[in-house]
């Protein structure tokens, strides 16, 4: 069953009912102000950090699921009959309801009783406020005499306060009302210098801004009284709840089309320039003044609107690809290009799922997410490696989060996850292969953000490289530490005390349990960082990372290997996990896919077994599961991974985010078939016919579907943040399509299907336009390459040397 369709033409998803199985999200802006937009305008919106700048409060977890958002209300004044033209709150019978998401905005409307009203929510590029262009169209035969109410519900700024402090914040809340523009300043009297602010285009017959004067007692988003009595209150907020609320009076002729935008901004005002006139405690109004006037002109907000697209085709246009299957195409040039911007942009902070007041932004899970964004904003890329590169210690750990206000690495979870170091080593390849930007890598970093004790990145990556050579374990394995890629595979820490944290207690020395996940990692980043270093001229730094390799990959084949797939890791005891000699868990999915990705069994027919293993055993229908069998029960020396229930989550869940992995070892092992299969089952716009099994959004990866163990199997959580997003995309566009960039040029090597001809690609790379056709000649993958016209040699299509910007290249598969 779906819920919409795809308009591919448009980059949209419309969704054609209101109630989906969960919120269907989108996100608005991109830069520094980002919103949270569901399908039926529920969300919040925040300044650069979900947490410590929240604009507009949004109660998680509420019932219904939610509820509170960029509502606008519409009132027939004749009749007192109202309505949310966006669905939520009201919930009236609706006619012709749609939500657009596309591209950094959405536009949900409907037709009620004559009257069509659509509403386009977008964040202007290098502003920070959005705007509801609101358009109105009297469909009756009559005039109509409407009103329209507006409503926000301001968040006291720290989310996680505002949730939790009402002895002092039902006391603080402040507004201002001047011109009809509402400013919320609360804590603006004291240490803050930020306001928010919401106005609109046309004059206001009345406000309110005291959130009990706008609902009435006992009243909620569904039936406020002011809205349901024609007549705003003029309230003015002190303490209590700060709301901010319009009253809009419309009379419409027939036929009559009429706009009206409302628009909700953050600002801030140097320290010496708060209060005006000086001295006094009234919001000094004049720096924000111009932008308000900006964007009541509904000719600047179109004109906006159109930037913003452009800003997307342009990013998107990097790589474009027509292959035989849509939900390829649709997926790599819109939604999953799109989703690994958003990823790169909140990491894991701010989704239905993420609350915005836990994590900041991972070490692993920001690197991961380069291999995704890296080839349409290299420039944020660069600085995004040198923050991360930042929030390491000098001894080659990281902190495992750090916060994007501060960029500061976070005590309270700190460090010694042993696979952190090595993702940094794999993102700067990526940059690397991307931009041939080697000035990077004598870029100085601190480590732990002390100044004076920065070194060039490319110490940074060689200390990740040693810190592995300095925990080994008694197999010469590398020692797992607090957990590895997997947060949940918790050897060291033997929780039975309720609701400590499995991350953060370690309460063994860590002396014993071993990673093969992290052996695999560490081989894969010793090989580029031995690359890296052969083009530097470090010859000395490249034979010491490649031997490291060579014995890291014997000691994997002597220790990690159980027969007919790689074991997972060992214990604090010695034991074996993942291996047939375990009760439960005898196969895991991520030593198969890092060990082959690192190129170990590659030569030997292990590479071969251990995907055979991983497809008799672990593959269903709805993709790849994380290990079987599922842990029946809760082990303490296994930790949070035995906490799940079975087949969710690490618990045998489909954790799609490594799924991928298995995708790229079977295309190594030359696979195309194999390989694609797997990359349907997982993709979203495969799954759309069955959105009500799936019940996540068809247009973007959710981190989790349920395993084969779990009675939802197939059922979705966890959709937008998650390095799914990345790990696909590279998945699609390098290893499927074969589209890679390397350090002397773009290879391209596709494994695809035996059934398709061939498939077009345009991919810009430093600079070039690379116009790639590729035809099949028969079975198998190897190439031959024409550029323009001329026969190549290999499969590595370097940038042209004349400095041409565009070429041709031709390849003959099979
Ligand atoms: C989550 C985390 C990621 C971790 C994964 C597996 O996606 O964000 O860091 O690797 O779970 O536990
Ligand atoms: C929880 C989640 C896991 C995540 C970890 C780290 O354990 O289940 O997916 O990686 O938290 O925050």
């Amino acid at each position: 069953m779906q819920y919409g369709y795809f308009d591919d033409q448009r980059r949209e998803y419309v969704i054609t009912q209101p109630d989906t199985p969960l919120p269907w999200i989108n996100y608005l802006g991109c830069q520094e102000y980002f919103g949270l937009i569901s399908n039926t305008a529920g969300g919040y919106s925040f300044y650069r950090d979900a947490r410590l700048r929240r604009l507009t409060r949004y109660r998680y977890n509420h019932l219904p699921l939610d509820q509170g958002g960029r509502y606008l209300y519409l009132r027939d004044d004749e009749s007192g009959r109202y309505w949310s033209p966006s669905g939520a709150p009201t919930n009236c019978d609706l006619e012709r309801y749609s939500c657009r998401h596309g591209m950094g905005y959405t536009v949900i409307g409907s037709v009620y009783q004559g009257i069509s009203a659509h509403t386009r929510y977008f964040v202007p590029l290098d502003e920070t406020l959005e705007i509801w262009q609101l358009t109105v169209i009297n469909q009756r035969a009559r005039p109509a005499w409407l009103s329209i109410f507006s409503c926000v519900e301001f968040c006291l700024w720290d989310a996680q306060d505002d949730a939790t402090n009402f002895q002092r914040n039902f006391s603080i809340g402040e507004v201002e009302i001047a011109d009809g523009v509402i400013y919320h300043k609360t804590e603006y009297r004291e240490r803050r210098d930020h306001f928010g602010w919401f106005a609109c285009s046309e004059p206001v017959e009345g406000f309110d801004t005291q959130r009990e004067a706008f609902f009435g007692p006992g009243r909620g988003w569904e039936r406020p009284l002011v809205v349901e009595g024609g007549e705003s209150a003029n309230s003015v907020a002190h303490g209590w709840a700060p709301v901010g609320s319009h009253h809009v009076r419309l009379r419409l002729e027939p036929g009559e089309t009429r706009q009206v935008q409302f628009v909700l901004g953050y600002h801030e005002n140097a320290r010496d320039q708060k209060f005006d006139p000086p001295g006094s405690q009234i919001l000094n109004k004049k720096t924000v003044r111009p932008i308000i006037a900006r964007y009541r002109d509904a000719a600047a907000v179109d004109a906006a609107f159109c930037r913003l697209r452009t800003y997307w085709d342009g990013l998107l246009s990097v790589c474009q690809v027509e292959t035989p299957s849509v939900h390829a195409n649709r997926m790599v040039n819109i939604w999953n290009a799109y989703q690994c911007m958003m990823t790169f942009n909140l990491s894991r902070s701010a989704s239905f799922y993420e609350s915005g007041v836990g994590r900041g932004l991972g070490f692993r899970d920001s690197n991961q997410d380069l291999l995704g964004f890296v080839h349409m904003a290299p420039e944020r890329a660069r600085q995004r490696i040198l923050d991360l590169a930042a929030t390491q210690y000098p001894g080659g750990g990281a902190y495992h989060q750090y916060q994007p206000l501060t960029k500061k690495g976070n005590n309270e979870i700190g460090g010694n996850f042993n696979d952190d170091p090595h993702w940094l080593i794999l993102g700067v390849a990526a940059y690397l292969k991307e931009t041939a930007d080697w000035s990077i890598l004598d870029e100085p970093a601190p480590f732990d953000n002390e100044p004076g004790s920065e070194q060039p990145l490319y110490e940074h990556l060689h200390r990740s490289f040693r810190y592995t050579l300095e925990r080994l374990g008694p197999h010469g394995l590398p020692l797992i530490g607090r957990a590895d890629w997997n947060d949940c595979l918790n050897l060291n820490c033997f929780s039975e005390t309720p609701g400590q944290s499995f991350q953060t207690t370690t309460n063994k020395d860590g002396k014993v349990a071993e990673s093969v996940f992290i052996a695999g990692l560490f081989v894969l980043a010793a090989r580029e960082l031995a690359a890296i270093a052969c083009r530097r001229g470090a010859a000395a730094d490249a034979q010491r990372c490649l031997d490291a390799a060579a014995r890291m990959t014997e000691t994997v084949k002597a220790h990690g290997w159980d027969g007919a797939w790689f074991v997972r890791a060992y214990d604090d005891f010695g034991r074996k996990i993942g291996s047939k000699e375990c009760a439960e868990g005898q196969i895991f999915i991520e030593p198969q896919g890092f060990c082959v990705m690192a190129g170990i069994g590659l030569d030997d027919g292990r590479a071969r077994q251990a995907l055979d293993s991983v497809r008799r055993h672990l593959a269903t229908p709805h993709g790849i599961v994380l290990q079987q069998p599922a842990y029946s029960r809760y082990y303490p020396h296994l930790g949070e991974i035995s906490s799940y229930p079975p087949g969710y989550k690490e618990n045998a869940g489909i954790f799609c985010h490594n799924n991928p992995w298995i995708m790229i070892a079977e295309a190594m092992t030359g696979n195309g078939d194999g390989t694609f299969d797997y990359y349907l089952r997982i993709n979203p716009s495969a799954r759309e016919p069955i959105s009500d099994v799936h019940c996540n959004e068809p247009y973007v990866y959710a981190q989790m579907i349920a395993g084969r163990d779990a009675p939802a199997h197939g059922e979705a959580k966890n959709s937008w943040l998650t390095g799914t997003a990345a790990w696909n995309y590279y998945a699609a566009t390098q290893w499927i399509l074969g589209i890679r960039p390397e350090y002397d040029g773009l290879r391209i090597a596709p494994v695809i299907p035996e059934a398709w001809a061939g498939f077009r690609a345009v991919r810009k790379f430093r600079g070039v336009t690379y116009n790639i056709e590729v035809h099949r000649q028969g079975p198998g993958n190897r190439v031959s390459l024409r550029v323009d016209s001329q026969p190549l040699a290999g499969d590595i299509v370097a940038p042209p040397a004349d400095g041409r910007a565009w070429v041709a290249v031709e390849v003959a598969i099979g």
